[in-house]
């Protein structure tokens, strides 16, 4: 059960006997404004890292379409030796999986993040190792990047292409200072590598981890960093990328970073959070669907976080991170409940995107559509029990009667386990609500049996 209009609450309570049904705090109320057109629905988060097999067409097409997936982003990361990446003199079996999985990406129209730091092998490298401009010599670097540039000419890569320029180096993927790390920013100054990728994007420069949050002259006030601002100024289709993983929300990350960028003079850029969702708790369809709403309120692109390892990496790339499974290969794939909302947000909201509030907790969202015929609405917690309430107000910018009754149909994308299948959306029925003064609210209950589920509305005046 999801969902009962406020004022049947008494009625319901009656009905129901000894089960008390919680009321929600005022915290708990996120808010869909249908008086507020945010343009076309654009899919920002159908987006995933790896996940792409490298045997093309291994995972059948609709997997792909149906969810509308466009972001990818790879590099071969994880294969053991002897494929271990270019400071191993290993890097060609990660090279032929990165060409694959961008051939792959191409075949749905999708634009593809390369990942240049798994091509060079930091999954397997340690302070032992050489790195990038060890000792005051780049010549390795200069050459493993004018390797990649002419292989991503000739292999006609440039469409779609972005490139990651090295990613989260403070979380261990960089085992030298700081100051040699800037400087690998300036060798992507090279007016070659410019030309080259004048039609590509360059993703710059790092994650934002919550240990190091974006502050004003904290640790990671990296925009004030001169190499990065001249990087962000000389280069017009860089863009920042970000990593949440794994608390981060687009609000914490985006509003202090734009303060930021402007105090250090680097020009506006787009952003994209190539990495979304948290291991513990967060592979589910609630949390999917709490990020997506704050996604597309802040219009921000963000790429599903991968955390699948599995022997030389075979399940970090397959499984359209954590979307599908099966459990050998002789079985056909089947998806969970978050590709099921992925799917029904890519090829059911359609129309225009109303404005949203999410709730004062921060543990309740929602996105939503205004198309002809309907008003859907999409609603996640970020993996609690309770109870929420969404509130639907100018209904009458939507075409819809001020008041009266409103019959609501509820679907619901259930979730176990990544492995488990969900065929299709499961029905929860329709409720008829009492409602005036132009708006409803619903509440949402998130039962220990549904704490983990996602819920779809359509609105249909009686
Ligand atoms: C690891 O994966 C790569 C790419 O699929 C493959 O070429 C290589 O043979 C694999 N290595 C092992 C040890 O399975
Ligand atoms: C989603 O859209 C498809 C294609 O128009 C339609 O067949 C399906 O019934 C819709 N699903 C829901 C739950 O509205």
């Amino acid at each position: 059960m999801t969902r009962v209009y406020q004022s049947s609450l008494v009625a319901l309570t009656v009905s129901v006997a000894a089960h008390f049904v919680p009321r929600w705090v005022p915290e708990a109320v996120a808010v869909v404004d249908l008086a507020v057109n945010k343009g076309q629905p654009q899919h920002l988060v159908s987006g995933v890292i790896y996940g792409i097999p490298d045997d093309t067409d291994q995972i059948p097409d609709k997997f792909y379409t149906e969810a509308g997936l466009h972001w990818f982003r790879a590099g071969g990361a994880q294969m053991g030796a002897p494929n271990r990446g270019w400071s191993w003199s290993e890097m060609e079996q990660r090279w032929e999986s990165t060409l694959s999985n961008y051939r792959t990406a191409r075949k749905y129209g999708g634009k593809f993040q390369l990942l240049l730091h798994d091509l060079w092998g930091t999954d397997f490298t340690d302070e032992s190792r050489t790195w990038p401009g060890d000792n005051g010599d780049w010549s390795d670097y200069d050459q493993f990047l004018n390797v990649i540039v002419q292989r991503i000419i000739d292999n006609d890569m440039i469409p779609g292409m972005h490139i990651d320029i090295w990613n989260e180096p403070e979380w261990g993927f960089w085992k030298r200072p700081q100051a040699q790390w800037l400087d690998l920013f300036g060798h992507f100054d090279d007016s070659v590598i410019i030309q080259c990728w004048a039609n590509s994007r360059l993703l710059a420069p790092r994650c934002l981890c919550p240990q190091m949050p974006p502050t004003p002259g904290g640790p990671t006030s990296w925009l004030t960093l001169q190499p990065i601002t001249q990087l962000l100024t000389t280069i017009p289709g860089t863009i920042l990328r970000l990593s949440t993983t794994p608390i981060m929300t687009c609000k914490i990350v985006s509003l202090p970073l734009e303060k930021l960028r402007e105090a250090a003079g680097a020009p506006k850029k787009l952003i994209n959070i190539n990495e979304y969702l948290n291991l513990g708790d967060e592979l589910n369809p609630a949390a999917t669907v709490w990020h997506l709403s704050r996604f597309e309120r802040y219009n921000v692109p963000g790429l599903r976080a991968n955390w699948r390892g599995g022997d030389n990496g075979s399940h970090l790339r397959d499984f359209l991170a954590s979307l599908l499974w099966r459990d050998d290969k002789s079985l056909p794939y089947h998806p969970n409940g978050d590709w099921q909302a992925l799917k029904y947000y890519a090829t059911n909201m359609t129309g225009y995107r109303a404005g949203t509030t999410g709730s004062s907790d921060r543990l309740f969202d929602a996105y939503a559509t205004v198309g002809q015929d309907k008003v859907r609405v999409l609603t996640g917690v970020r993996v609690k029990t309770g109870t929420w309430a969404l509130t639907i107000k100018n209904l009458g910018a939507a075409g819809l009667p001020s008041s009266g009754q409103m019959a609501i149909q509820t679907w619901g994308f259930t979730y176990k386990i990544p492995e488990a299948e969900l065929a299709a959306l499961t029905d929860r029925g329709v409720a008829m609500h009492q409602y005036s003064n132009d708006e409803i609210t619903i509440a949402i209950y998130q039962t220990e049996e549904d704490w983990k589920t996602a819920w779809a509305f359509k609105l249909n005046p009686v």
